[in-house]
């Protein structure tokens, strides 16, 4: 209610920043810890749900902005999807390397962490701007619930 007044209840975009809180604290998480298993549990936890969000986030969000009459808007999906498949990259390559205490690991960790930032950055600023000049208020709650249930099947299965 409190958030209707303030204009912030936007349906699919509070959903995705949510997400990007959560996935922002997992990772400061795993780079407090100096516990190996404790890592690689958070790790995946993490990667399982930055790929559920971004695999949901492109087919509901990006895949109707690709088809925008808005140039800014066409080139911002293209440009995301381009960065969502580096983070991939980054995440499977640290997935498949076991020993995630080490320097080398670490510092993949921080350059993951630098590419979801910046990803994250242009998300919430000029994505969530396109997002309003093209979508009403119906469509972004619309967008946000098939956005969840979306995920939710991501999730379970990976
Ligand atoms: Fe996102
Ligand atoms: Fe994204």
């Amino acid at each position: 209610m409190l958030k209707e007044m303030f204009g912030m209840a936007e349906g699919i975009l509070q959903d995705l920043h949510n997400d990007h809180q959560e996935v922002a604290k997992l990772i400061d998480n795993i780079m407090e810890s100096e516990d190996g298993g404790q890592r690689a549990t958070l790790f995946k936890e993490m990667m399982t749900k930055l790929l559920a969000h971004s695999k949901a986030e492109a087919t509901v969000l990006y895949a109707p902005m690709k088809k925008s009459d808005d140039e800014e808007v066409r080139s911002f999906a293209l440009e995301g999807e381009n960065e969502h498949t580096h983070v991939e990259t980054q995440l499977k390559m640290m997935s498949a390397q076991r020993d995630k205490v080490g320097e080398k690991w670490t510092a993949e960790l921080t350059v993951l962490k630098e590419l979801v930032e910046h990803h994250v950055g242009e998300e919430e600023d000029t994505g969530f701007k396109c997002a309003r000049a093209e979508f009403d208020k119906a469509e972004l709650e619309k967008m946000g619930k098939r956005f969840e249930t979306l995920k939710k099947k991501e999730m379970a299965a990976a």
